[in-house]
C-alpha cells in the first residue's frame, strides 16, 4: 500500500479521517490541484486522478518516481552512503543550483528526498528567493524506503500530473454516481488552504463553478 513518502507543511494525514467521511463514495475523477505530500491522494489512490502542484522540484520527484523508479532507488543509496553533515550541505548547494538552471531529473528527485529527510524538522522550507535553506538535523538514518517508494511508483502509474498555478484555472471532482438523485454536481476540492491561497482558491471556485455547473465548498484549514 502506498504512503506519503514526503515530510510536507500542511500534510493533511491527521484529518484523513474526516476528509474520509466527506468524500464522495463514488466519483468519475479525482482532482487534486495543491498535492503537495499527497496524504488525500495516497489514502484513497483514486483510479482517474489528475494531481498538481506548483512546485516543480516536488513535481519532478513524483514524476521520476512513476518514470525512474530504480535510478531515482540507486541515487538515493550513493547519497545515503556518503552522509554526513558536510555532504547535506553539499547536496543543499547543489540542489539549490540545479533548480535555478532548470534541471528537473532523477538524481534531483533523489536530492530532494535525501534532503526531506535529513533536514530540521523534516520540513521543504525555502526562503524568500526559493532556495531550500533548512539546516541538517543530524540524523544518521535512511532517507528512504524501498518498498515504500516501489509502492508509491506503483501507485503513481496511471496519474496525470501537472505543474501549474492552481490559482489560473481549477481542478473540480464530480461525482459520478448520485448526481441525477442529487439534482446537482457537487465539486470536492482536496485540500485545506493557507489563507492567501484559500481567498485565491475561493475567488478561482466562485468565477469558474457556475460555468461549469457546479457548487462547491471550500474549507478553510490554517
Ligand atoms: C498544504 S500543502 C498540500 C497538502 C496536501 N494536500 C496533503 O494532503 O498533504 C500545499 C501545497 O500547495 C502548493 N501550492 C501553493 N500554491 C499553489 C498554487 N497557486 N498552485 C498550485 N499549487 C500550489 C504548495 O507547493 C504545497 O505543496
Amino acid at each position: 500500500m502506498a504512503e506519503p513518502f514526503l515530510k510536507w507543511v500542511g500534510g493533511k494525514r491527521q484529518l484523513l479521517d474526516v476528509i474520509s467521511r466527506k468524500m464522495p463514495r463514488h466519483f468519475s475523477g479525482y482532482y487534486e490541484p495543491f498535492l503537495g505530500g499527497g496524504a488525500v491522494f495516497f489514502r484513497f489512490l483514486p483510479k482517474k486522478a489528475f494531481i498538481n502542484d506548483s512546485n516543480q522540484a516536488l513535481m519532478n520527484t513524483y514524476q521520476q518516481i512513476r518514470d525512474n523508479c530504480h535510478l531515482v532507488l540507486s541515487y538515493l543509496s550513493d547519497l545515503d552512503q556518503a552522509l554526513s553533515a558536510e555532504f547535506y550541505y553539499f547536496i543543499r548547494s547543489d540542489f539549490n543550483a540545479r533548480v535555478k538552471r532548470g534541471v528537473y531529473d532523477a538524481s534531483l528527485a533523489a536530492e530532494m528526498i535525501f534532503l526531506n529527510k535529513h533536514c530540521f524538522n523534516g520540513l521543504f522550507r525555502v526562503n524568500k528567493k526559493g532556495e531550500f535553506n533548512a539546516p541538517f538535523n543530524g540524523s544518521r538514518g535512511s532517507s528512504f524506503n524501498r518498498r515504500q517508494i516501489l509502492d508509491v511508483s506503483h501507485a503513481l502509474q496511471d496519474a496525470f500530473m501537472t505543474c501549474k498555478d492552481s490559482l489560473d484555472g481549477c481542478f473540480l471532482s464530480r461525482e459520478a454516481r448520485g448526481m441525477k438523485e442529487m439534482g446537482r454536481r457537487r465539486a470536492f476540492v482536496s485540500a485545506c488552504f493557507l489563507s492567501r491561497e484559500a481567498r485565491g482558491m475561493k475567488d478561482t471556485l466562485c468565477r469558474v463553478a457556475p460555468s461549469c455547473g457546479v457548487s462547491s465548498r471550500v474549507r478553510r484549514g490554517e
